[in-house]
């Protein structure tokens, strides 16, 4: 059977209420069922399944998802150990097809463990330059042993020899980095290394980290990435500590190998290291089976606070609660619970900085705030943070962004809402937009067109000798749904230079053709094409100088008053001048 048909007969055999009802106590509620959450304590039933959607949903912690990802995260499995699972409870064949072993990576596998095992004994047997730098580094044997940790010795050939010995070939040895060809020889990769196999949450071996005993180069040499290794899908000590960090509900993850091992000795089981490089999606996905919340503890260096940066917007962006401590002593979580012990390094977790608390600090720590450009710069700059936040969330930091800087909460509100609070035209709202517009606050407004640009389109779609003229304010429509339509409307004009309405529809999504229709039905021009678009220019432009007069406004709160005195003035000038223009319009329209 190929994956993707697997996948399906689990999911239609395995009824969801069925096997989430095995463990846990199901009460029908409406057409849904309903439970206590077995992945947050809870007393009132907020875990609800529902048996038409084959869907669970957890109203209380969030936890949700089919019936596979089900099994996964209550019994700690990955997905492929949940499939076998459940079809070895329904009876349902996989072995066929894709599902069958791979004969080739598992060789590759039993080669990678079987070299662990050398490194192992070679660390463990007699006294060496391995184990005492690890002893050196305060690591207990029994630690040692858990991860099994070895050593490559300096000779040239050992591994190699001893796989030779066990029949492995050569090329398949090539393949998994653990040897080099040169001049007619072959010859160890790693040498006089401390080696810390790499292990995957289904316990094979698929590659090595060799730590330098003295002080060659690179300090730490990795295996190459193989058919069996792909860094980017994997975590090192996952396959130790994923059990721990489902049940504390929390990963801290770390930037080395050192620092799992140490956290892991100082009695901190819940940890993992991504492999040397930034985080990646698949790694973010990957701790998600196990926890949805995550304390990332990089290095405290400006490398480990890219890293924290980056790592905390891939796991946000997958709905992890995430937060960032950074060790207060010692350049990372290593020494600092050495030296400090465990209890020091679990206060720092209670103090880590939430996604917006990060962002927004590390925006401070970039600014020259003494100054009205680095205040402002700020503003902006935290207001794209505060756009990413649920609406809540968003209150909350304009409070504390308002008392901390001095800043009032109208001005950053303005900010962030700025267009809105002037009538909800989207068009204006480009103040502090830099951060993007996927996020959740446009989401709101994404259906919503104004009555204005109804107008604007009708009018074009009434008579197409208003193209040009309509197209001179066509940046109106950006950000908008009525933006879609424009672009549909230009290209079917550069096509012919008329518009048919079909012409145009048939270049829109259903959401868009759904508000073309209700244009072409519900919004009258005919007749009245010259007045209306006059007076649609004139609301532009007044809704122009409005949001430079907001504009101004921001300015003038963040001001200081003492230094900014030739700025202030000129600021006025303009805002007087623009206050003018919008009274001689007719005043400020809602
Ligand atoms: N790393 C790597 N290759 C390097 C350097 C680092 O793969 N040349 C990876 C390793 O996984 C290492 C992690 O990045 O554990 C963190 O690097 P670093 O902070 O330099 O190492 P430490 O763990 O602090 O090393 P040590 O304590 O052994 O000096
Ligand atoms: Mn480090």
């Amino acid at each position: 059977m190929q994956r993707n048909t697997v996948v399906d007969e689990i999911k239609s055999r395995c009824n969801i209420v069925d096997v989430i009802g095995r463990v846990v106590p199901l009460k029908k509620s409406g057409s849904n069922y309903k439970g206590v959450c077995p992945f947050h304590s809870e007393k009132t039933p907020s875990f609800v399944v529902s048996e038409q959607k084959q869907i669970y949903t957890c109203f209380g912690c969030g936890a949700g998802g089919d019936v596979i990802e089900f099994v996964q995260r209550y019994y700690n499995l990955d997905f492929m150990q949940a499939i076998e699972k459940l079809a070895a409870e329904y009876s349902i064949d996989i072995n066929q097809g894709m599902f069958r072993r791979d004969e080739k990576k598992d060789r590759l596998y039993e080669i990678n463990r079987e070299a662990a095992s050398y490194f192992y004994e070679t660390f463990t047997s007699s006294a060496n330059a391995g184990y005492a730098y690890m002893q050196k580094r305060g690591i207990e044997p029994r630690i040692l042993k858990r991860f099994g940790i070895g050593y490559a010795d300096s000779k040239w050939d050992s591994l190699y020899q001893h796989l030779k010995r066990k029949g492995y070939d050569e090329k398949t040895l090539l393949e998994l980095g653990l040897i080099s060809y040169s001049k007619g020889k072959y010859y160890d990769k790693f040498r006089n290394r401390v080696m810390f196999p790499i292990i995957n949450t289904r316990g094979s071996v698929i590659g090595f980290g060799g730590r330098a005993v003295g002080d060659d180069s690179p300090k730490y040499l990795n295996s190459p990435e193989s058919a069996v290794f792909l860094k980017k899908n994997n975590l090192y000590g996952l396959n130790l500590t994923k059990q721990e960090i489902g049940k504390e509900n929390c990963a801290i993850l770390v930037e080395g190998y050192m620092d799992v091992i140490s956290l892991y000795q100082a009695g901190i089981k819940n940890v993992s290291a991504s492999l040397g490089t930034a985080l990646t999606e698949n790694q973010a996905a990957l701790l998600k089976r196990y926890t949805n919340k995550v304390i990332l503890s990089y290095d405290a260096d400006s490398a480990g606070r890219a890293a924290a940066l980056r790592g905390l917007d891939i796991l946000y962006a997958l709905d992890i609660n995430v937060k960032v401590l950074h060790v207060t002593d010692g350049k990372d979580p290593d020494e600092f619970v050495k030296k400090n012990g465990k209890e020091a390094f679990l206060a720092l977790t209670k103090k880590a900085l939430s996604y917006a608390d990060y962002k927004i600090e590390h925006i401070k720590r970039e600014k020259d705030l003494s100054t009205t450009d680095g205040r402002l710069e700020f503003l902006k700059e935290a207001v794209g943070v505060l756009r990413m936040l649920s609406p809540s969330g968003a209150d909350l930091y304009i409070k504390k962004i308002a008392s901390e800087m001095k800043i009032s909460e109208g001005a950053i509100r303005m900010e962030l809402y700025g267009n809105e609070v002037s009538g909800g035209m989207h068009a204006f709202s480009d103040i502090g937009r830099q951060t993007g517009s996927e996020n959740k606050s446009e989401k709101i407004k994404e259906n919503s067109v104004t009555a204005l640009e109804k107008h604007l389109i009708k009018i074009v779609l009434t008579d197409v000798s208003y193209y040009h003229k309509v197209a001179a304010y066509s940046y109106f429509f950006a950000g908008s749904p009525a933006g879609l339509i424009w672009e549909a409307i230009k290209a079917s004009y550069k096509e012919g230079e008329e518009l048919s309405v079909p012409q145009v529809r048939e270049k829109l999504e259903n959401t868009e053709q759904d508000i073309l229709d209700d244009i072409l039905e519900n919004t009258m021009v005919a007749g009245y094409e010259q007045q209306v678009y006059e007076d649609s220019i004139k609301k532009i432009e007044l809704h122009e100088l409005t949001k430079r007069e907001q504009e101004i406004k921001v300015l003038l709160s963040l001001a200081d008053e003492s230094e900014n005195g030739d700025k202030i003035r000129e600021l006025t000038e303009e805002l007087m001048e623009i206050q003018k223009m919008i009274s001689e319009q007719g005043g400020s329209q809602q």
